[in-house]
């Protein structure tokens, strides 16, 4: 079993429909956010810490909406800002501005402790290497876990709310004239930053041990 690490229901209702009951179950821990710019080093470090705590393979799903009139932002630090502002503050700081334009991204990362061969080297083992400098310490080279990414992205607007559904950013996130919050689970999957990745994700995890 797999197990799909994340406090939000909105996360797993997506992740369930896409890779199937049988396949995934709900791990519903906060796996500590290291600080940091990449949200791939955020996901490896996420997956690394959860499949410690668990013991069983793992999956951790890190997301953040990209405003390219607010040069990224919020990005790394989107969970934070829909905490604090909430979606209505975000649309009143983005309508002011002539590019609304923005992206959602997903990382998705895996690790079972085995070190797989498809794995590229740690990428955030530069950021780790850093921060273990920085605290006087060095970083073990034969300590990192191997962990896998998978990045969807998927390109869009910020427009006033509309809609009931989806989660998070969803109501002021328009995607081919409907917000991801006026879409059905399914369809959003279907184009979805987090569909894209599932996508990349399943079709290796199908092949892995083959
Ligand atoms: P995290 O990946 O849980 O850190 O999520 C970062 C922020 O993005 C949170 O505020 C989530 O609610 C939001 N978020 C993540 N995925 C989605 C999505 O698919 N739609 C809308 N908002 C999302």
């Amino acid at each position: 079993m797999l197990y799909y690490v994340t406090t939000n229901p909105g996360k797993i209702r997506e992740a369930r429909q896409y890779l199937g009951d049988e396949t995934i179950t709900d791990y519903d821990y906060d796996y500590p956010e290291i600080q940091s710019e990449s949200m791939k080093a955020i996901a490896a470090e996420g997956a690394r810490d959860a499949y410690r705590k668990l013991g069983e393979p793992v999956v951790v799903d890190d997301s953040g909406l990209f405003v390219n009139g607010l040069e990224g932002f919020p990005g790394p630090y989107s969970s934070y800002v829909e905490e604090k502002l909430g979606i209505e503050r975000v649309w009143n700081l983005v309508e002011p501005l002539d590019d609304r334009t923005a992206s959602f991204r997903c990382v998705m990362a895996y690790c079972d402790g085995d070190p797989f061969e498809a794995s590229p080297d740690p990428v955030d083992k530069d950021d780790r290497a850093a921060a273990a400098a920085s605290a006087g310490e060095s970083l073990e080279e034969d300590e990192p876990l191997a962990v896998k990414l998978f990045v969807g992205t998927v390109r869009g607007e910020i427009v006033a709310p509309r809609g009931d559904g989806g989660f998070g950013f969803d109501p002021i996130f328009e995607h081919d004239d409907s917000t991801f919050a006026e879409l059905t689970s399914e369809e959003k999957n279907a184009l979805s930053h987090r569909g894209r990745a599932l996508a990349k994700f399943a079709e290796w995890y199908e092949t892995k041990d083959s």
